[in-house]
């Protein structure tokens, strides 16, 4: 059975039991701080398990790529060196929110897996939980006698916590669960050891596959379990692991999610996959990796330098090592990877189909930059300091180093290490380790306060698309911690306040409560709640408050907002369809719109793209504003969508004219174009491969900026008597100056050819040395240098002291060749002569310059070297 009618039988099997398909969301967390990635199938309905969210549909089915590699849930150690650890998973998962329980979650886990997939019954055991003193949980006999009816006993086995209670991170909704686990050994292995004896403990072929869980409870800050509103079924099947056991193979790496991927590294490295156990552990590593950095990428996370961007980064780079070292790749070679992930997936992820060509290119160039750090980090491992090695063993640091800046798994560096005869100190590298990932946790740790309710309510609701202002209550709040200090966050009953989102910056104002007058410093969205962050809570939190919106503020938002999706329309005409958003920011002040494109805008098409705007503006469309459609009715509407956005079942589609553009979007805009005025783009840059980045302004900003350039180019032209052709003008301008500067240039080297001449009578001998010690008008200060150098260079044995007056400066060059050394410092003489200038200088023992504000003290300058130089050859 091949995976696309797995992942089809799972979905068919609960939609005959009355749940609702609803499609994965982006592996992308970017609703919840304290999570990156999707790391579970249950992630999206956090909300509803918890109560924050009414239950719409109480039996949900999906199919949801979840991504482990950080938290409480992290397999990215086991990936590979195993055959069924994935960073980048596929969940099979149906949900009952306050609907059914123990009872259906398992009797029809029972007869998918036996009476559609057929796993033979006898090979299937079940766990359940056994109970926890510390959490006060008794043993779960009902999963227990409820597993009964369909297994032997001996094929019940009960677990402790760390196996059997599930839970999703430090906090939040977790619950008892209850696994299902395979024995897929042969007959003989089989009779030679129960089952029961291998499940959990890490037998590669005796193994969990699905996971269900009895959500029941809410893990606080405090540790401490409160009883969910509802008691809820959450479940979850690794699509891969399922793959393996229906298609009769041991490794998920042979059944046709993995093959093909295999296939083409094999065929890049030019070595097969059954080599030797290191090559296999590198392909599947790689072919792993790369579904996970591909998803990623298409999901709107690429590899960046921090958080989420850099868990991306360090995956693939882990990928390019293991090609690097075992399969000797030294060139990009991912990135062709790509294409053969798409095509499996076509039809299934339509997200990484469509933009297979921007993941690749992304990937080459991670690829060739890390690739260049390899070498760099291997080299510097090859020429150690030998202080960092002590009686044969590499300082933990070193190690660390490596694997920081490096990118080096300490494994690697162990290997490295041996060939040389040496060992690694790898407790030191643990706590340096450690070391780092306290700092991290201590960065990300965002302490907040349990809620304290005020006024209870079910339904917060947003007015803000037709509001600026009501009258509501604080429904909750709490005290929210970060580097910043500490504040409080409330949740209102009703708000106009637009929470940052979509690009768009939130809204400012104030909440009045009686006559005090409180600043929203941050309004945020977490968890479908609107979070409006203060410093200061009001005296009395249970009387009502006024929640009001800063209109202008939020004028010249909408204005932003609706100027960027003019702006993607005509992009889309002049530059062409392939231009998707990869990024916004819609402030009050300016916008900022980032697209994939390979190559810089011309000029032209940059003006093309802000006329089409323009006429926009200026035809005063209205905007079509629609709430609640469904989705695939906004889809067939031809609105366009960004890639890895979560979008509900209905959305708000904002249309300006139905045949320019037609978005899905969730911020404000302006009722008739007209409003905004003008649109100017300001800046158009590269942000990283394949992404270019515009940033204009509207409005008063537009034309100020305008003005400006205007009033600049005005200055131009009368400084230039208004010529017909400015810009003609004005190179004719340059153009003359270089020919100027170039006849100067010629000038000035005949005059310092004359005064070298002229000199050359000025020379004075003593005994079997020259003197020559002048006032010059050389045409330029560094002349005298020139001409310095220039009787150095002729003389072995010569004194040359220089002066000029340049406007009101005296200038004094002074000159010693070696052989004068012992008597005549350059330095110091110059030091001593400087004062009768009124300057100051120095310099080498051969050369040395002053400068002074006292032109007529240069004879006297002059005259007091001459007399040291002739007279007193002891002078210093
Ligand atoms: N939430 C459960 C898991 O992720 C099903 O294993």
């Amino acid at each position: 059975m091949q995976s696309k009618s797995i992942r089809e039988k799972f979905l068919q099997f609960f939609i005959q039991k009355s749940h609702q398909h609803q499609s994965g969301v982006p592996i992308v967390n970017k609703e919840d701080p304290s999570l990156f990635f999707v790391n579970a199938g249950m992630n999206p309905f956090k909300d509803i398990l918890l109560g924050n969210q009414p239950i719409d549909t109480p039996r949900v089915v999906t199919v949801q790529p979840c991504l482990r590699v950080s938290g409480k849930h992290n397999d990215l150690e086991e990936v590979g060196v195993d055959t069924y650890h994935h960073t980048l998973f596929e969940m099979l998962g149906n949900w009952s929110f306050g609907d059914y329980f123990k009872e259906e979650a398992i009797a029809w886990a029972w007869e998918l897996l036996t009476a559609v997939y057929h796993l033979p019954k006898e090979r299937i055991y079940a766990t359940i939980f056994g109970g926890d003193s510390q959490d006060g949980l008794p043993k779960d006999h009902e999963a227990d006698s409820l597993w009964g009816q369909y297994l032997p006993a001996d094929h019940i086995l009960s677990f402790d916590k760390a196996d059997n209670f599930w839970e999703m991170g430090a906090q939040g909704p977790c619950g008892p669960c209850s696994e299902i686990h395979l024995d897929i050994r042969s007959d003989g292995e089989r009779k030679a050891l129960p089952a029961s004896e291998l499940v959990n403990t890490g037998h590669p072929q005796v193994i969990e596959i699905w996971n269900l869980v009895f959500m029941q409870y809410n893990r606080q800050a405090s540790g401490k379990l409160v009883d969910l509103p509802h008691k809820h079924i959450d479940t979850g099947m690794g699509l891969e692991r399922l793959a393996m056991v229906l298609q009769g193979k041991t490794s998920n790496y042979d059944t046709d999610i993995f093959t093909p991927l295999i296939q083409r590294i094999a065929q890049i490295a030019g070595k097969s996959y059954h080599q030797s156990t290191t090559i296999a552990v590198a392909m599947r590593v790689i072919a792993d990796h790369l579904r996970a950095v591909a998803f990623a990428i298409a999901d709107g996370q690429p590899p960046a330098h921090a958080k989420a961007g850099y868990v991306i980064r360090r995956i693939l780079r882990r990928a390019i090592r293991y090609g690097y070292s075992h399969l000797a790749i030294k060139e990009p070679f991912i990135h062709q990877l790509v294409a053969v992930l798409a095509a499996q997936m076509e039809g299934v992820y339509p997200n990484l189909t469509h933009q297979q060509g921007y993941i690749a290119q992304l990937i080459q160039a991670e690829e060739a930059a890390f690739l260049k750090t390899l070498g760099t980090g291997l080299h510097r491992f090859n020429h150690l300091d030998p202080s960092k090695i002590h009686q044969g063993v590499i300082e933990g640091r070193v190690a660390f180093e490596l694997y920081d800046t490096y990118g080096f798994p300490l494994d690697l560096t162990l290997l490295m290490a041996k060939e040389k005869g040496l060992m690694v100190d790898e407790a030191g590298f643990q706590q340096a380790l450690q070391a780092q990932k306290a700092r991290a946790q201590k960065d990300a740790a965002l302490s907040q306060g349990d809620w304290q309710v005020v006024h209870p309510s079910d339904d917060p609701s947003f007015v803000g698309y037709d509001q600026l202002a009501v009258t509501t209550a604080i429904v909750q709040w709490r005290t929210f911690t970060n580097k910043a200090g500490t504040a409080y966050q409330l949740v209102l009953a009703v708000t106009p306040f637009y929470p940052a989102g979509g690009g768009q910056v939130a809204d400012t104002g104030v909440i009045r409560c009686g006559s005090e007058s409180i600043p929203v410093v941050d309004v945020q969205k977490e968890h479908g709640l609107i979070l409006h962050t203060v410093d200061q809570l009001p005296a009395q939190l249970e009387l009502p408050v006024v929640a009001e919106v800063d209109p202008i503020q939020r004028t010249l938002a909408a204005n932003n907002h609706t100027a960027t999706h003019l702006l993607q329309a005509a992009l889309q005409q002049i530059v062409g369809d392939h231009v998707v958003q990869k990024g916004s920011l819609v402030t009050p002040n300016l916008l900022r719109f980032d697209f994939a494109h390979p190559t810089k805008l011309s000029t032209t098409q940059i003006e093309a793209v802000e006329a089409i705007v323009n006429q926009k503006i200026r035809a005063n469309i209205p905007c079509i504003e629609q709430r609640g459609l469904p989705l695939a009715a906004a889809k067939a509407m031809g609105a366009q969508a960004l890639f890895g956005e979560k979008y509900g079942p209905t959305v708000r589609v904002i249309t300006f004219d139905p045949t320019f553009s037609i978005e899905l979007c969730g911020g404000t805009h302006v009722a008739h174009t007209g409003q905004i005025g003008f649109f100017k783009i300001i800046h158009e840059t590269a942000i990283g491969t394949g992404i270019r980045r515009i940033e204009a302004l509207t409005a008063h900003n537009a034309h100020h900026f305008v003005t400006q350039q205007s009033a600049t180019l005005n200055g131009v032209a009368n400084l230039l008597h208004h010529p017909k052709d400015l810009l003609q003008a004005v190179a004719k301008l340059l153009h003359e100056k270089k020919q100027l500067q170039k006849q100067l240039m010629g000038h000035q080297a005949q005059a310092v050819q004359q005064i070298i001449q002229q000199l050359s009578h000025q020379l004075e001998q003593v005994g079997d040395r020259y003197l020559l010690i002048q006032t010059i008008q050389p045409p330029h200060p560094h002349a005298l240098q020139q001409i310095a150098l220039h009787y150095k260079a002729q003389y072995g044995q010569i004194f040359v002291l220089l002066a000029a007056r340049f406007e009101q400066q005296a200038h004094l060059v002074l000159s010693v060749s070696d052989p004068l050394l012992p008597y005549n410092h350059a330095h110091q003489m110059m030091q001593s002569i400087a004062p009768l200038i009124d300057g100051k200088g120095g310099g080498t023992p051969f050369f040395a310059t002053a400068k002074g504000n006292n032109p007529a003290g240069i004879p006297a300058a002059l005259q007091a070297a001459r007399k040291a130089f002739v007279y007193d050859k002891r002078f210093f």
